[in-house]
């Protein structure tokens, strides 16, 4: 039997419940979960749990991961401070279809503020079953692990 992918999650204390609703989604769609927190509503800082993600995925404990925020911008912020984090914010199914597909994205941010349950639950299961279209986007994705490039735009004089 193959191995099952394990799928890292963590939020704040804004994210939790929302959090524990997809680790059930995702346990019931056959996947393994390993759970960074939070567990409370206690108020906690979220790059915190980004951080805790961010090292169990480098630790390859698990291979992708699901973040949960107020808004899912500033646990994405914070988990893609690390290079080999893409973790996209997804609002509904294209996002999150697209994110796999261009980006590779191997982290999804959620807002448990911004969307619904449901709406949540499909964007998960889009993320966990959206392969990467490689092809042209291969060369875009090896990119964003690099350090940015500072240039000079042509338009500005020295
Ligand atoms: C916490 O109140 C909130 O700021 C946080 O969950 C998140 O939305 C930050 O981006």
């Amino acid at each position: 039997m193959a191995s099952q992918e394990t799928i890292a999650l963590a939020a704040d204390h804004a994210g939790f419940r929302l959090k524990n609703v997809l680790k059930d989604e995702i346990e019931g769609a056959g996947y393994a979960t390993l759970d960074c927190g939070t567990d409370g509503p206690e108020s906690v800082d979220y790059p915190d749990f980004a951080h805790a993600l961010v090292e169990a995925l480098a630790q390859g404990r698990a291979s992708r991961g699901v973040l949960v925020c107020g808004t899912g911008i500033g646990i994405a912020i914070a988990a893609n401070r690390a290079p080999h984090i893409r973790a996209a914010v997804c609002h509904d199914v294209t996002t999150a279809t697209l994110a796999r597909a261009h980006n590779d994205a191997n982290v999804i941010a959620l807002g448990a503020r911004i969307v619904g349950e449901e709406v949540a639950r499909d964007c998960v299961r889009a993320f966990l079953t959206t392969p990467f279209a490689g092809g042209r986007h291969e060369r875009r994705v090896a990119k964003l692990g690099q350090p940015a490039k500072p240039r000079k735009p042509a338009n500005v004089p020295v």
